[in-house]
């Protein structure tokens, strides 16, 4: 496997289901003129075009197959949201489902998946350099990151956060389905054998249970400075 471009900078977000990442992330992409990675959104995107090809129980040879022929385009609207194109359809509003995100969940877990997703992934490290959010950044995909940050928000304040978020969208989803939804998915993603999440062994821990999305990335950012 090639090593890919390892002098170029990346700062890794990893963190459980509503951590905040994807936010964090795109801010600091934003501020600091970096690119982004939103690996979930990979894993996200083969689950999708598992269902739409009536796959989605299908083997992971088969699934990782399916991974390779996807033509996947990523853009930023105006508003600041992520737009995804998935065979030239664009998929942004169904990848965001919580039914996609389950479905995700477990297609991530099948490690001929992850391995066709990693050259992927590894192939988003440009000039000048990248912020990739996920579970394995930082421990799998850029070991050699410059910065590891672990995110993580006590289960309730992320399921009143999805549920937030959700219901601006106009989606009417229960709370406690939410957190049913959530914890589910969090023992799914920390127990898997292949790449599970956890923290790297030089990641900083930060808990945004109490924190607001400005200080958050006002802390990542001071870091950042410590760095440089
Ligand atoms: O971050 P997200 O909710 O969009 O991710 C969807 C699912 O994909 C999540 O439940 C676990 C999986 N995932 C993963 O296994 N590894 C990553 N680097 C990113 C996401």
């Amino acid at each position: 496997m090639a090593a890919g471009p390892v002098d170029i900078p990346v700062i890794a977000i990893d963190g459980p289901s509503g951590s905040g990442k994807g936010t964090i992330a795109r801010q600091l992409a934003s501020v600091l003129g970096l690119h982004l990675l939103d690996s979930g959104a990979l894993y996200r995107l083969v689950a999708l075009a598992a269902a739409k090809a009536n796959k989605a129980r299908a083997s992971g040879p088969e699934l990782a197959e399916l991974s390779g022929n996807m033509d996947i385009r990523f853009a930023t609207a105006d508003t600041g949201d992520e737009q995804v194109w998935l065979d030239n359809d664009e998929v942004s509003d169904e990848l965001r489902t919580e039914e996609c995100g389950r479905m995700a969940s477990h297609v991530a877990a099948l490690p001929e998946v992850r391995e066709a997703l990693l050259d992927l992934q590894k192939g988003f490290r440009k000039p000048p350099g990248l912020v990739a959010d996920g579970r394995d950044m930082g421990t799998n995909v850029f070991p050699n990151a410059k910065l590891k940050i672990f995110l993580t928000a006590n289960a309730a304040e992320r399921a009143k956060r999805r549920h937030k978020q959700l219901k601006n969208k106009g989606i009417d989803v229960s709370l406690a389905a939410l957190s049913r939804d959530i914890e589910d998915r969090d023992k799914r993603d920390t127990e898997r054998s292949i790449a599970p999440l956890r923290p790297a062994e030089d990641a900083r821990l930060l808990d945004s249970s109490d924190l607001t999305i400005d200080e958050v990335v006002q802390t990542i950012l001071e870091w950042v400075d410590e760095l440089d």
